[in-house]
């Protein structure tokens, strides 16, 4: 059916200091921008978040792509989906230390694969067969992550302890939702994960349902913080369930995160949109970085959407 587009995005949701506010701005306006590139010109939705999505893993103030958090080892490893709401295809990587935009080998998955999910050396094989060119892991650190690693690791929080996850610690994990004009949508979320994280440590950005979900008759939905509570939780596809039962995006997007809240303590935050183009933005944490594009509104914040 027929639809006018709609492009939000996010790029983390946690305590951003001030400092960090007008960068984060940046980041998710200048990917609003390429994803609407695709949308206004009549492009699809999976092509409109990948494209967001590139962007912001391009851009070392997020937790994706190059700039990510380190792991306990010193190395970056990242996680993405893509789904395509009109068809249930997905395409995810997991654990990956060679692909400088990850979500461009999940989407080779997704249109160009029978499997759903590639991991570590198996999915880096998979990209490199579908012509996308592996970089060495230290082409992906930055020294702002070397130092935030060596001043957590020696502040001596036990490496098992909840405070690894407190919501003071950025959690920068990025993504996108997208409705077309032909009334497709489509979701895709992209991260390095929690800092200090045990090699091999899979959060839910990149799992089906946790961290990302589209089905056209549901919704779209991207999550960001810490992933473990939203793993328990499936909670991208519990979103989109209330949205298909009948809840508002806005009211299922602020139930899910109470929701997350109560159940298993959880903080972060959701970006949801059905196949009418009725969106929600909530988060926890004391701020997320958002931005929303229609036919009619641009706007983009880190404060709580009234
Ligand atoms: N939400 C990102 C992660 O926990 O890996």
């Amino acid at each position: 059916m027929p639809a006018e587009p709609v492009l939000v995005i996010h790029g983390g949701a946690w305590a951003m200091p001030d400092s960090v506010v007008e960068a984060h701005l940046r980041g998710v306006r200048n990917a609003l921008a390429a994803g609407w590139r695709v949308l206004g010109n009549g492009g699809s939705a999976l092509d409109a978040v990948e494209e967001a999505v590139v962007v912001m893993e391009d851009d070392e103030i997020f937790d994706a792509g190059r700039g990510s958090f380190l792991n306990r080892d010193g190395r970056v490893q990242l996680d993405a989906l893509i789904m395509d709401g009109a068809t249930l295809r997905a395409g995810g990587v997991g654990c990956v230390e060679h692909l400088r935009n990850p979500v461009r080998a999940a989407r080779k998955i997704l249109s160009e694969s029978p499997h759903v999910y590639f991991v570590g050396e198996g999915a880096e094989r998979f990209a490199v067969e579908h012509g996308i060119k592996l970089c060495r892991n230290e082409e992906l650190v930055i020294p702002r992550e070397v130092q935030r690693l060596q001043e957590f690791q020696a502040c001596g929080i036990d490496k098992d302890s909840a405070d690894l996850f407190a919501a003071t610690i950025s959690h920068d994990t990025v993504g996108a939702v997208a409705l077309d004009s032909a009334g497709n949508l489509a979701s895709a979320t992209s991260t390095g994960g929690t800092l200090n994280k045990a090699p091999g440590r899979l959060g839910d950005s990149s799992l089906i349902g946790c961290g990302c979900y589209a089905d056209n008759k549901s919704a779209a939905a991207s999550t960001t913080g810490w992933g473990e509570p939203m793993m328990k939780l499936v909670l991208a596809k519990w979103a989109a369930d209330r949205v298909l039962s009948g809840s508002l995006p806005e009211w299922a997007a602020a139930e899910a995160i109470s929701y997350l809240e109560s159940r298993v303590n959880g903080h972060g935050g959701i970006i949801l949109l059905d196949a009418r183009g009725q969106f929600g933005i909530a988060h926890n944490a004391p701020r997320m970085a958002w931005a929303v594009r229609t036919m009619e509104r641009e706007e983009a914040g880190v404060e709580r959407v009234k």
